[in-house]
């Protein structure tokens, strides 16, 4: 199985960039032609989960279905509450944290090696190909003097949203996912180097089926 940084890399010294700069990720593919209503009657959580990564043409695919711009003006898959863009994806693979640019289409390390385990209790956390960590960041709302309730409202859709796209997605490519609402938050955020105003919401695991 290639490895994600790995394979983004050769890419990354080939096009003659630094490692410390964002990994460049590929453009998505039409990966499935399941229809939405095929996808709806599949949709379920599964947790069982084989070992191995995603190419990193699999995961720029479910990242942009997550939460990828489909628009030239920036704008994403999901609806926003006022075009607040105030909820950022985190992926933990098992070579390191990452945060996802959707504008960019790039993933910046944040933590490096294996911290799949420390996404939860559960024993297929650290087994599944990636764990998606949704932060939402009230900061983005100073300017717009938004009662707080309501942006932690508008927040939660935010995550609905992008946790039923990722559900969506996994059903049309025939892969497994379970989103999660327990988590250590506070260990979490010191990892993925949160500041006060961003919190996770939730984190949802993502990987293949196993093979009979
Ligand atoms: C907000 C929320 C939190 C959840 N937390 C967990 C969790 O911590 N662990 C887990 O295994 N499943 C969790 N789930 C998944 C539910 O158990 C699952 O969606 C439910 O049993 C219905 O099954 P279905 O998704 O297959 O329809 C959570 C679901 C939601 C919506």
């Amino acid at each position: 199985m290639r490895k994600i940084i790995t394979a983004l890399l050769v890419v990354m010294v080939t096009a003659g960039c630094a490692f410390s700069e964002p990994l460049k990720l590929p453009a998505h593919d039409k990966a499935s032609d399941m229809t939405l209503v095929d996808a709806l009657t599949f949709r379920r959580s599964d947790r069982n989960f084989a070992e191995g990564d995603f190419t990193p043409q699999e995961l720029a695919n479910l990242l942009w279905a997550a939460g990828g711009v489909n628009r030239p003006d920036g704008k994403l898959v999901y609806p926003v509450a006022m075009g607040k863009q105030d909820t950022t994806i985190y992926v933990f693979t098992h070579e390191g944290v990452f945060k996802y640019d959707p504008k960019e289409n790039t993933l910046e390390l944040v933590a490096e090696g294996d911290h799949r385990a420390e996404t939860g209790k559960q024993d297929f956390v650290a087994k599944a190909a990636v764990n998606l960590a949704y932060v939402h960041d009230v900061s983005l709302w100073e300017d717009m003097k938004a009662p707080a309730e309501l942006v932690q409202r508008w927040g939660f859709a935010h995550t609905g949203a992008i946790m039923q796209n990722v559900y969506l997605y996994c059903a049309a490519m025939g892969w497994n996912c379970v989103v999660r609402g327990s988590f250590d938050a506070e260990n979490l955020a010191k990892l993925m180097k949160l500041s006060p105003s961003q919190n996770i919401t939730l984190i949802q695991t993502v990987g293949k089926r196993p093979q009979n």
